[in-house]
């Protein structure tokens, strides 16, 4: 039978992932490779909708491919592209833009969010339709299912009820894409707030561990992690967030269960668990640091792996964009 395709993307929006991107996003799609007819892009388009600077990302671009390659994405398992590099995103984009109801692109949460934040002459119209564009990322290739957070979901609903209307309207084009729930979706914490996520955007230094930082330094953030009152290393997200954070990660990194941490740690402090942890952290990191760096290196390699990329993507984007256009009337 043939794999469900699945399509999800990553902005290039900082100068590292960090570990929740990791251990929260890009560890499925490393898995998915192997299950699915899996499609993975570096939003570019999206990551100019609050100002930017072209140098910076240009270089967050090429990083971020970087990164995704010496994590375990394999160009030879998925098809793995840079947005910009494939035109038919933003025509299909255009597309559905004249189908969407400005009360209804009026009503995303995320919009109001963002917008609230940056203020009105920060605010531009561009990021009030990247909905729609994500809707067009996802259309182009016919995708059978999308990894979705809960900060997601409006989007995806949005990406559906215009796949249904153009349909309607045009005569069938899109398939509908279904969430895809991953099951063991880690939640990562904030290292010094750990009842809150750990974020590019919120997270204060301590908090956060960037995949590229000196290994050493990450070390010293797990160690001085906050931990929580009593002395017991028990998996309670509740009452003991903290611990619970670092047993997290720890089982991530390890492919351990948690119960097996339990048993290993029972009866020892904290002290020895955030030891341990940030041993694992550094073989973890400094390997895929390497690689990175590696790719880095090699530019007319990383130029050539995207090359391929951006082509086996427009083999399905084309072809869907030529029928869009089609029955649109063009
Ligand atoms: P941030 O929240 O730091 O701005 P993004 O929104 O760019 O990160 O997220 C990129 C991907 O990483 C998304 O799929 C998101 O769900 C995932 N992700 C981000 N932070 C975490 C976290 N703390 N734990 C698990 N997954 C996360
Ligand atoms: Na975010």
């Amino acid at each position: 039978a043939r794999r469900p395709r699945v399509l999800s993307g990553i902005q290039p929006t900082a100068d590292s992932f960090h570990l929740g991107n990791y251990l929260g996003a890009v560890r499925n799609w490393v898995a998915m490779q192997n299950t699915h007819d899996a499609f993975y892009c570096v939003v570019d388009l999206h990551a100019i909708t609050m100002g930017h600077d072209p140098k910076v990302l240009r270089n967050r671009t090429r990083v971020s491919v970087a990164q995704l390659l010496a994590l375990g994405l394999d160009p030879d398992l998925c098809t793995l592209f840079v947005q910009s590099h494939v035109p038919e995103h933003a025509q299909l984009g255009w597309v559905l833009s004249c189908i969407t109801g400005f009360g209804e692109a009026g009503r995303m949460v995320q919009f109001k969010d963002k917008s609230a934040k940056a203020g009105q002459d920060s605010t531009t119209v561009g990021l009030f339709t990247y909905p729609i564009l994500q809707a067009a990322d996802i259309l182009l290739y016919q995708a059978d299912q999308v990894p979705v957070g809960e900060d997601q979901r409006q989007h995806l609903e949005l990406t559906r009820d215009l796949a249904q209307r153009f349909n309607t309207r045009f005569g069938k084009t899109f398939n509908i894409p279904s969430a895809y729930i991953v099951k063991d979706t880690a939640k990562i914490t904030d290292l010094q707030d750990p009842t809150s996520k750990m974020s590019k955007s919120a997270s204060s230094p301590n908090g956060i561990i960037e995949l590229l930082e000196d290994p050493a330094r990450s070390a010293k953030k797990i160690k001085s992690a906050v931990t929580d009152t009593g002395r017991e290393i028990l998996f309670d997200e509740e009452n003991k967030p903290g611990v619970s954070n670092l047993l997290t990660i720890y089982a991530a990194l390890t492919k351990r269960t948690i119960d097996d941490l339990l048993e290993q740690y029972d009866g020892r402090g904290y002290g020895d668990l955030k030891k341990d942890l940030a041993e694992v952290l550094v073989e973890f990191v400094k390997p895929v640091q390497e690689r990175t760096r590696a790719y880095l290196d090699d530019p007319g390699q990383l130029d050539k792996i995207l090359a391929i990329g951006a082509e086996k993507a427009r083999a399905v984007s084309a072809d869907t964009l030529a029928r869009a256009y089609q029955n649109v009337g063009f």
